[in-house]
Order: structure tokens, then sequence, then C-alpha cells
């Protein structure tokens, strides 16, 4: 994978929608938890507005993903901030990865859950969002230590365009 100077305007600004668009996935998934419980029982499901909204916002999340890993394959991605030990870097671009990985299981096994009304499935997709959560909070403790203990200025990568 090539080295850039830095992630362009259109990485960036997939960065913080994905962001954007997970925030509500964890606020506000009862509706479509309910509607596909109710489909397993043989009930009448009814997703309201917020079922098919987890729905769209999951499938945008999944796009953004795979959108984000064509450009880091195109552009590249800047090199790991010289203060970062060996082992940080490691911890650092393993998070990364794992980040995207786990997004489309997300994404996937939410998809199979709801179109094909697999139990295991659903049940699969609550074990990621949890993992998901975990290494979401791995990913902000480490940008959070970079700007204000390693004071690498990190954050300015994702607020400023440099391609
Ligand atoms: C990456 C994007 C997604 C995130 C972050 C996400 C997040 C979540 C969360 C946090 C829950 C509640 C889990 C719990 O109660 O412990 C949930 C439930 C659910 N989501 Fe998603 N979701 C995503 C994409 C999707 C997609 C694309 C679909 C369907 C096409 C979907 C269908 C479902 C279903 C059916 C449930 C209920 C599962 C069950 O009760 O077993 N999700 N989602
Ligand atoms: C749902 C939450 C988040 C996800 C899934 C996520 C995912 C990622 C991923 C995969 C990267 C690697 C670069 C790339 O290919 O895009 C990245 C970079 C970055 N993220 Fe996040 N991020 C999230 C939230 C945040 C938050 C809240 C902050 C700020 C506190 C943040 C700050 C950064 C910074 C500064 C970089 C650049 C790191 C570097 O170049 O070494 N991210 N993010």
């Amino acid at each position: 994978m090539p080295t850039a100077q830095g992630y362009s305007r259109l990485h960036i600004a997939l960065h913080w929608l994905v962001v954007a668009l997970i925030v509500p996935q964890f606020l506000f998934n009862e509706t479509i938890a309910e509607a596909f419980d109710a489909t397993l029982e043989g009930r009448v499901a009814d997703p309201g507005v917020l079922g098919p909204l987890h729905v769209l916002c999951g499938m945008a999340i999944a796009i953004a993903v795979v959108w984000r890993i064509a450009l880091r394959v195109k552009n590249g991605v800047p090199e790991a901030p010289a203060a970062e030990s060996a082992v940080q870097k490691m911890i650092a671009t393993g998070t990364h990865l794992g980040l995207y990985l786990v997004l489309l299981l997300t994404a996937a096994t939410g998809s199979v859950a709801w179109f094909g009304g697999v139990e295991t499935a659903g049940d699969v997709h609550e074990a990621m969002t949890t993992v998901l959560l975990i290494l979401v909070g791995l990913h902000v403790a480490g940008a959070l230590y970079q700007q204000f203990v390693l004071k690498t200025n990190i954050m300015d990568r994702m607020r400023t365009p440099r391609v």
C-alpha cells in the first residue's frame, strides 16, 4: 500500500460520516430488535420508521467503509507518527483494520438476520456490536493519548485534508 501525505477531503468526510451514522445505530435499535423478535415468533412485526432507518444507516455505513478501503488501497495512508513505539503502531494499525472488518461483519450479519430471518445471525450481530464498541473505545483512547500525551497533533489528520 502506498504511503500518503495525509487523508483526502473525501476520506475525512467519510470517516466522520461513519461516526455520525454509528451513534444512532446504538441509540435507536429497540424498534428493529422488537420487530425482529416478533418476526421470529411469527407475530406481525411493526418496524415503524426506526426499523427501516436502522437498515438504511447500516447499509450506508457498509458502503462508506468499502469506499474508504478502496481509497486506502488507491491513495495509501500516512505513516504513523514517529513518536509512536513499534507496539503502539501495531495496536493502531490492528485497531483500524479491526474496525473495518467488524463494521462489515456487523452490517452483513444484520442483513442476514433481517432479510433471512436467521436468529443466530441476529445473535452474532449483537456480539459484533459489542466488539465494535470495544474497538471504538480503544481507537478513541489512542487518538486522545496521541493528541494530549504524545502531543503528535494526530487530530489534525482527520481535520485537514492533505491530498
Ligand atoms: C454497521 C452497521 C450497524 C450497526 C453499528 C448496528 C448496530 C446494532 C445494535 C447496537 C443493535 C442492538 C444490539 C443489542 O440489542 O445488543 C442492533 C440490532 C439489530 N440490527 Fe443492527 N446495526 C448495523 C447494521 C444493520 C443492518 C444493515 C441490518 C439489517 C439489514 C441490521 C439489523 C439489525 C437487527 C435485525 C437487529 C436485532 C437483532 C436481534 O435482536 O437479535 N443492523 N444493531
Ligand atoms: C465510530 C467511531 C469511529 C470509527 C469506526 C473510526 C475508524 C477509523 C479508522 C478505520 C481509521 C483509519 C484511517 C482510515 O482508513 O480511515 C481512523 C483514523 C482516525 N480516527 Fe477514527 N474512527 C472513529 C471515531 C473517531 C473519533 C471519535 C475520533 C476522535 C477522537 C477519531 C480520530 C481519528 C484520527 C485522528 C485518525 C487518524 C489516525 C492516524 O492516521 O493514525 N476517530 N478512524
